[in-house]
């Protein structure tokens, strides 16, 4: 997939599959799956390093796991998140950001909202970057949003919602992501875009979807959003495995003969 297939998908009304990656091990596996793009999310600040927000990853995080998610894959699309106010101090400084994580193997940038950063955003993308957008819960203004809620109940904010979601595509984005808005106002905007949109909680009539790798494999502990569908145990799965590892080391059962050198 490249950067123009995403349109040229929601033309065929063929589903994109994103998911989140931030290590060079799980992008292998990533690498050999179906799923059509990957995202080296910001949310790398909680999964992988147990902040509580979004707004403890730097550019120097990202552009670290960013490179190591490059080197696993070969074929699929790697779009990087640009972290908390690395697009707010202005054009300039945005395109410092931009070249760490382009540098890093991102071949587009994902940013949050659009009030405020408009030229920004067309600077970048007057640069050759491609850009996708995500409005809707914005974990980044996580504070100024007064916690993770779902966007766009009331109508007035569900209108500002289809209006950032329009301004992204005249300014060139590719595509969108919709975090945590009603599935109505999510097909309200699918409907008015002619860019694809990517749902995370935004219900089915979307053109793709994206969850966190984690979440999705079951490594979420605790955390379990109405919108998550968790496709695997992974961690009674690992457990078991680490816990069989330990008593067979008690037992003297490993290593056996054939783990053994004669
Ligand atoms: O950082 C992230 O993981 C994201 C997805 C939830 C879309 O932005």
């Amino acid at each position: 997939m490249n950067v123009l297939d995403f349109v040229q998908r929601k033309r065929d009304s063929r589903k994109i599959s994103m998911t989140t990656c931030y290590d060079y091990w799980s992008a292998r596996i990533v690498e050999t799956s179906d799923i059509d793009c990957v995202l080296v999310g910001d949310s790398a600040a909680m999964v992988m390093h147990g902040h509580q927000s979004t707004l403890q990853a730097d550019i120097a995080m990202m552009a670290f796991h960013t490179s190591a998610v490059a080197r696993g894959l070969r074929t699929k699309f790697l779009i990087a998140d640009m972290p908390f106010l690395s697009y707010r101090r202005g054009p300039d400084a945005t395109l410092e950001c931009v070249a760490a994580l382009v540098r890093a193997g991102a071949a587009a940038l994902k940013l949050e909202g659009v009030w405020g950063h408009e030229d920004t955003i067309t600077r970048v993308i007057g640069s050759g970057i491609p850009i996708m957008g995500h409005v809707g819960l914005t974990p980044q203004s996580v504070l100024g949003l007064g916690g993770f809620r779902v966007q766009g109940r009331d109508e007035r904010v569900a209108e500002d919602l289809v209006a950032q979601a329009r301004r992204l595509e005249e300014l060139g984005c590719f595509a969108v992501v919709l975090e945590c808005v009603p599935a109505t106002v999510a097909a309200a905007i699918t409907s008015a875009l002619s860019i694809p949109t990517i749902g995370i909680g935004a219900g089915v009539d979307v053109d793709g979807q994206v969850l966190v790798l984690h979440d999705l494999l079951g490594f979420g502990g605790e955390f379990k959003p109405k919108f998550l569908k968790q496709y695997f145990d992974g961690t009674t799965h690992i457990l078991r495995a680490l816990n069989s590892f330990h008593s067979e080391t008690q037992l003297r059962q490993f290593p056996s003969d054939a783990e053994s050198y004669s």
